[in-house]
């Protein structure tokens, strides 16, 4: 049974490393969090943000409270968006040896991350998205976690790993940019609500 103390929010996801990257982004905006590691099944779509609209749904009907759940794709140019909303399972079957041997010989080495924000209250459902273009790179860098160490962020020379060792993945990110609309509109929300 999960422990639900007593927070702004609750961001549900059975992956720690998206929370310790969103925590400090609503900390900053004075918004007071919890993770609550669950895993929920994913509908088949197309589109990520009708999976994090349902997600929301679920997690909401689960805790009862206002819940936060982020869903990410990873589409890369030259194999048509491939793996898109399915790059958490590629991730765990293909891996970056195996994406990367899917790219021998492509010129075009374009990809692009995407963050949906889904936040739900059981009054209010609202998205945020975030992207941030780059390429893929030749080689897999040491360390950061998922797609981490193949992926160059557009205008730096250092992938998300890299940059990750360094603090500076949140300037690049596609998560931080989703939560950082989130934090906004969620202040303006309690602001003129009232609360505190
Ligand atoms: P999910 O379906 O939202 O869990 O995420 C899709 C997959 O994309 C994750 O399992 C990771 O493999 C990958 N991913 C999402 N965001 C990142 C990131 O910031 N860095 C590396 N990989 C990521």
């Amino acid at each position: 049974m999960v422990q639900l103390k007593n927070k702004d929010l609750y961001f549900v996801s059975s992956n720690p490393n998206k929370f310790r990257e969103i925590e400090p982004i609503l900390r900053q905006y004075g918004i007071v969090s919890q993770l609550i590691k669950m895993s929920i099944q994913e509908i088949q779509s197309e589109s990520v943000h009708r999976i994090a609209e349902d997600k929301s749904t679920y997690a909401f009907k689960h805790l009862l409270r206002p819940v936060v759940i982020e869903d990410d794709g990873f589409y890369i140019s030259s194999l048509n968006g491939f793996p898109g909303q399915y790059s958490s399972f590629v991730y765990k079957t293909l891996g970056n040896q195996g994406i990367l041997k899917l790219m021998l010989n492509k010129v075009n080495r374009r990809a692009y991350f995407l963050s949906v924000i889904a936040y739900n209250d059981g009054h209010t459902l609202k998205m945020f998205s975030g992207k941030t273009q780059g390429m893929l790179s030749k080689a897999a860098a040491e360390g950061g976690w998922g797609f981490d160490p193949i992926f160059l962020p557009k205008n730096t020379n250092k992938t998300y790993a890299e940059l990750g060792r360094l603090n500076r993945k949140s300037f690049y990110s596609h998560r931080r940019k989703s939560i950082e609309k989130f934090s906004k509109w969620y202040i303006t929300k309690r602001l003129q609500s009232g609360n505190r």
